[in-house]
């Protein structure tokens, strides 16, 4: 039993919990998935499983991005990346509604699984069809020579080592770490980006990590932030293009460790709904580091102070006007727009971390929870 515990302790390398241990991994976890990748002095990026099926990739009609839980938010900003920079075509499902309907593939999609534990039953099964009908699949998964590692016809590996936290957090940047990556090539081979475009995200992205660990330093100031919004019984997380589905993931981290019900939502869209439940008791964590969007999330900021919702906003160092508006600002440093989901989920999955810790939950196993969910 004692040794049981002191082991424990070792594994959690000075950490309370495998989840902070694991949200403090990040910086490290990045480096370690584009090691031997890239290199941003020499312009290159090569992935080995990507290189090998690079015709079929190229040629692709469009690609299917499937999974689960957090693995499917990380698909959703793939199908930003992919469109945005490579402008190929893409459609993200969850793998559980991808088996069942009689879907639409054939020989000329590639269907990327994105899975950290490769053992998700929906998944490995949207899979099995996709393949039946002639698909190539590419995974990008976590655990290695997994189901889903060993059922594709090539991948990547994200490198994140092993993730014991039951609510993903490494594996989650990891992922978006690879499909960058993975977006970043195609998009040379292409042609669909300049080569001074296509260096400047290789630069941004090798400077990632550091600026990941810069994130990390907000903590007591994100610690304060929990402390503040603890008790509430809701909330609302609101981003725009990239960050879209960033506020899908704040609100499920959220909801999976501290029981707090929360929903994220495309800042535009709360019109169309969530506005009506804002008032004083409902916190409303806004991401508002896009250059692209950087008016209309003003306008949404004051839609939401003129009801008296609460708003946090995380914002990129050194902004003003939206500092000056907000109950609470979170700063994360300056990048390009399509790598922002990589520092702009640090402060959520610490905010949601401190939450739980404040609430009393167990945060590395939450109830009703499983790390790999293998039945359907
Ligand atoms: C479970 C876990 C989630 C995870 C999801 C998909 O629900 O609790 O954290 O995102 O499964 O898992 P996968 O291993 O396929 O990424």
């Amino acid at each position: 039993q004692e040794l049981d515990m002191k082991l424990e302790s070792l594994e959690k390398g000075g950490f309370e919990y495998f989840m902070l241990k694991e949200i403090h991994e990040q910086s490290k976890t990045i480096s370690d998935c584009m090691r031997g990748r890239m290199n941003a002095e020499e312009g290159w990026i090569h992935l080995g499983g990507l290189e090998e099926f690079s015709n079929k990739l190229l040629d692709a009609q469009r690609f299917i991005i499937a999974g689960c839980g957090t693995s499917w938010h990380a698909g959703l900003i793939g199908e930003y990346l992919f469109e945005d920079l490579a402008r190929i075509p893409v459609e993200v499902e969850y793998a559980s509604e991808l088996r069942y309907r009689n879907p639409i593939i054939s020989e000329k999609d590639v269907v990327i699984a994105l899975s950290q534990s490769g053992e998700t039953a929906d998944t490995l099964a949207a899979l099995e069809l996709a393949k039946s009908k002639g698909a190539m699949i590419y995974g990008i998964v976590n655990s290695v020579g997994s189901s889903i590692a060993r059922l594709t016809d090539a991948g990547s590996y994200i490198h994140a080592g092993p993730e014991i936290g039951v609510a993903s957090t490494k594996a989650f940047t990891g992922q978006v770490t690879l499909l960058s990556m993975m977006a970043l090539s195609l998009a040379r081979k292409r042609g669909t980006i300049s080569q001074t475009y296509f260096l400047q995200l290789l630069h941004e992205l090798s400077y990632i990590p550091a600026k990941v660990e810069r994130v990390l330093k907000n903590e007591n100031k994100i610690k304060f932030i929990a402390s503040e919004i603890k008790d509430s019984a809701n909330a609302l997380y609101l981003g725009r293009g990239y960050n879209f589905p960033v506020a899908l993931e704040g609100a499920l981290k959220l909801k999976e460790i501290s029981y707090i019900h929360a929903e994220g939502y495309p800042a535009a869209e709360m019109k169309h709904g969530p506005i009506a439940l804002i008032d004083e008791h409902m916190p409303v964590i806004v991401i508002a580091t896009n250059r692209s969007a950087y008016d209309k999330i003003v306008s949404n900021i004051q839609e939401v102070k003129a009801r008296n919702g609460y708003v946090i906003a995380i914002v990129t160092e050194g902004d003003e006007t939206i500092s000056q508006m907000a109950d609470s600002v979170i700063e994360i440093p300056d990048t390009e727009e399509p790598l922002t989901p990589l520092l702009s989920v640090i402060p959520l999955q610490l905010l949601s971390y401190h939450i739980a810790l404040m609430r009393g939950c167990n945060v590395d196993q939450p109830r009703n929870l499983a790390k790999s969910v293998t039945v359907e």
